[in-house]
């Protein structure tokens, strides 16, 4: 019997990404099958059942998913952060998790300026705005994605930071940008900091009061990570103390709704989470997912594995 390859994606890919898993899985001589937008849990326990491989977005992937995706052997997180699979439980069961490292970043790197430009000029609301040139930028974590922030905001004349503990100095001052070595040092030096850590037990809730109360006057916080690394209630606080202080998110608080009421003007949140969402990088993750399914069904290849 064919193996069988399951697309499952709440938030679905472009459709030439679809086409595109179909025919490697199918070349491959594996089976494909596809549900998108879903809206219960219960229909995609229905679907896993007879899955041996899944590619996922942020799709979740707990314990009650595994316990009912009795054949499965892999799981691919099209895309870079693994938060939404139970690693764990995905090794309990014999299941390989990977992700797709770098192959949507230039995605995220783009929405990251885009949104900073619509900011800084007051959501094209007519009034005088600012300018990205000459101000200060920090990149909390030199992976993927803050590498092609910084190329970007290079490009726009922006004097470009880099807080990243495992990346060494000389690669990111290769770049041409400055590496800080206390995380404390980009907050107090620059005028917009963006966040590209993921969320772990370590940095859930890290970014606090007592690093954003260092920003310099007219601070943005820019959070294309996940929701999670900030600390909500730390947020409002400073919300309520600086006038002058703006949050971009890629997706909105649990709090959006508050910040909507007290604080226009000062927030901008996508509605859904948009920064992997282009045709370009969900062919990149989508494609990569189902070579790396096939090249570990042929070859047993575990490259990318993320639950070793
Ligand atoms: C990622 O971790 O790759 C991004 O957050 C993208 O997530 P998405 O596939 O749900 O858009």
């Amino acid at each position: 019997m064919r193996k069988k390859v399951l697309v499952a994606t709440e938030k679905p890919f472009d459709k030439k990404a679809v086409a595109g898993i179909k025919e490697i899985v199918e070349g491959a001589g594996l089976e494909f099958a596809l549900l998108e937008k879903y809206t219960e849990k219960a229909l995609l326990l229905e679907a896993v059942s007879d899955a041996e491989a899944i590619i996922i977005r942020s799709d979740i992937v707990d314990k009650e998913v595994l316990a009912a995706a009795k054949k499965l052997e892999i799981v691919v997180r099209a895309g870079a952060g693994f938060d939404n699979i139970d690693l764990a439980g995905a090794t309990e069961h014999k299941v390989v998790a990977m992700n797709t490292p770098g192959q949507n970043s230039n995605a995220v790197a783009e929405l990251v300026l885009g949104m900073m430009v619509y900011m800084a000029r007051n959501g094209f609301n007519g009034k005088s705005g600012v300018e990205l040139l000459g101000k200060k930028l920090g990149i909390q974590a030199y992976g993927n994605v803050g590498r092609n922030v910084a190329r970007i905001a290079k490009g726009f004349g922006m004097e470009v930071y880099a807080f990243d503990p495992y990346v060494k100095d000389e690669i990111i001052q290769a770049d041409g940008i400055k590496a800080v070595d206390k995380l404390e040092d980009l907050y107090k030096t620059c005028d917009y900091v963006t966040l590209h850590i993921p969320a772990t037990a370590e940095t859930k809730n890290s970014i606090n009061k007592s690093l954003l109360s260092l920003m310099p006057k007219n601070a943005t916080l820019i959070n294309t990570a996940r929701k999670e690394v900030v600390n909500e209630a730390e947020l409002m606080e400073i919300f309520a103390e600086r006038e002058d202080f703006k949050y971009i998110a890629d997706v909105a608080p649990d709090c959006k709704d508050e910040i909507a009421a007290k604080f226009p003007g000062r927030f901008l949140f996508t509605p859904k989470k948009m920064g992997a969402q282009t045709v370009e990088a969900n062919i990149n993750a989508g494609l990569a997912a189902a070579n790396q399914i096939v090249d570990f069904f042929k070859t047993g290849n575990k490259r990318f594995q993320v639950n070793k």
